[in-house]
């Protein structure tokens, strides 16, 4: 890519360029499960890259604060948002098809109206679907913390990728991010830190609380027994 300056300039001039994804596609079969509620729940609940920019309105039938998930796994503490919050909409993106059947399974077992999922990547669904300013709340929680520092370029959390969801978030908006992995939550402080246009929320300019909204998964609450860190991040855009 030595010639161009950025990814979008290589591939306007027709190079390939392989891109640095921060997942890798695991195919993973899906259970019955899941792909009953694949084809069961998907025209109400799914969402298409290839439609473009999203018209959340007629969406969802209505106007409502708008929280937006990167990386739902599988849905577990999407749904149970969801459903706490019947005030707010709530769009979550997940690569990996057999968390979106579950994740749709689950929304419908309980009854919950305000969710629409896309399986994709969510670099691109921002990019392509997404207006600026159109967020209230982002949402990232236990992003894959490819441990090996040869790795580290993988991690989502990156400067670039940062500004791309500042645009998104409307002033005022909150970027919420949690992980379990001390290294990758001192890395999303130091990037985050230095984000032009977000103000920290946490009183000492490090890590929150774990906000009431966000459920405790079973995974947090057996790490918490064997005295792992959790850490939540939350910063507001404020230009
Ligand atoms: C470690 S899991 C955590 C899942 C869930 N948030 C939780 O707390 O249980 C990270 C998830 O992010 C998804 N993911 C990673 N990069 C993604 C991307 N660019 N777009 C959509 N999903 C992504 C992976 O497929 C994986 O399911």
């Amino acid at each position: 890519m030595s010639q161009f300056k950025t990814q979008e300039e290589a591939e306007a001039a027709g190079v390939y360029v392989q891109k640095i994804r921060s997942f890798v596609k695991r195919e993973g079969r899906l259970t019955k499960g899941q792909a009953k509620a694949l084809e069961e729940f998907w025209p109400t609940m799914g969402l298409l890259h290839s439609d473009g920019k999203l018209d959340f309105e007629q969406v969802f039938g209505r106007i409502a604060p708008i929280v937006l998930e990167i990386g739902f796994g599988m849905g577990k503490s999407l749904v149970e948002m969801a459903a706490n919050e019947t005030d707010k909409d709530f769009i979550g993106i997940e690569v990996h098809r057999p968390g979106v059947g579950t994740c749709m399974a689950e929304a419908d077992e309980q009854g919950v109206s305000n969710l629409r999922v896309f399986e994709h990547d969510a670099v691109e669904v921002l990019a392509d679907c997404v207006a600026d300013q159109s967020i209230d709340r982002l949402q990232l929680f236990f992003p894959d913390p490819w441990h090996k520092k040869r790795h580290h370029k993988r991690r989502i959390i990156q400067p670039d990728f940062v500004q791309k969801l500042r645009a998104k978030l409307k002033i005022g908006g909150v970027f919420h991010m949690a992980t379990d992995w001390e290294n990758y939550a001192e890395h999303m402080l130091e990037v985050m830190s230095s984000a032009e246009g977000f103000k920290n929320l946490s009183q000492h300019d490090d890590y929150v609380p774990r906000p009431e909204n966000r459920p405790l998964t079973k995974f947090e609450q057996r790490g918490h027994r064997l005295g792992h860190g959790v850490w939540d991040l939350m910063f507001e855009r404020v230009s």
